[in-house]
């Protein structure tokens, strides 16, 4: 192969690779992404039911649970290989690795918010419900404000 066919070769994995990078770290970095997504669209669903003021519909109850359910999850989704200083593409800052015990404080904060939001769901008190799910939005940005890069 000539440099320019290498060179050519090289440009085509960098762009394929957020699709092609089938390492444990590139995998990981693929399924936090899908999972983000769904906690994005659980808060998503959650804002439109506070917008139509019916804070405690089921819809409500079945995305506070899908957030309760991940949340614990959150640090399982950052395996070492997964970062960009491993050279992946991701919105991840290298600070998840080299900070990592902040990075469980803000996951564990997520997690408590998370768990807060199911019981105010679940105790239907539509101002507690707005209270707490004010909480798990501040949770998200405090650890996206130090975690992600925008
Ligand atoms: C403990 C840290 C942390 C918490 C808490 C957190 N996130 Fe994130 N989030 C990240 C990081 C880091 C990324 C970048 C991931 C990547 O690009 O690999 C991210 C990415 C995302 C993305 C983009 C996903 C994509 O397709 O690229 C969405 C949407 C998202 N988060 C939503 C949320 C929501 C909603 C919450 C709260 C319910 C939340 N996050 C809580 C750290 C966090």
């Amino acid at each position: 192969m000539n440099t320019r066919l290498l060179a050519v070769a090289a440009l085509s994995a960098l762009l394929l690779g957020g699709c092609t990078d089938t390492s444990p770290g590139g995998q990981a970095v693929r399924a936090r992404h899908e999972h983000f997504e769904e906690l994005g669209k659980a808060m998503k669903e959650i804002d439109g039911q506070l917008k139509a003021d019916t804070p405690t519909s089921a819809t409500v109850r079945v995305a506070a649970d899908k957030i309760a359910e991940l949340a614990p999850r959150v640090k399982t989704w950052f395996p070492a290989g997964s970062g960009p200083q491993d050279g992946k593409r991701t919105d991840a800052k290298a600070e998840v690795w080299t900070r990592n015990a902040d990075f469980g404080t803000a996951a564990t904060r997520l997690e408590a918010a998370a768990v807060a939001l199911k019981a105010a769901v679940e105790g239907g008190d539509a101002a507690m419900v707005r209270a707490a799910v004010k909480n798990v939005g501040a949770a998200c940005k405090n650890c996206h404000d130090a975690f992600k890069t925008d």
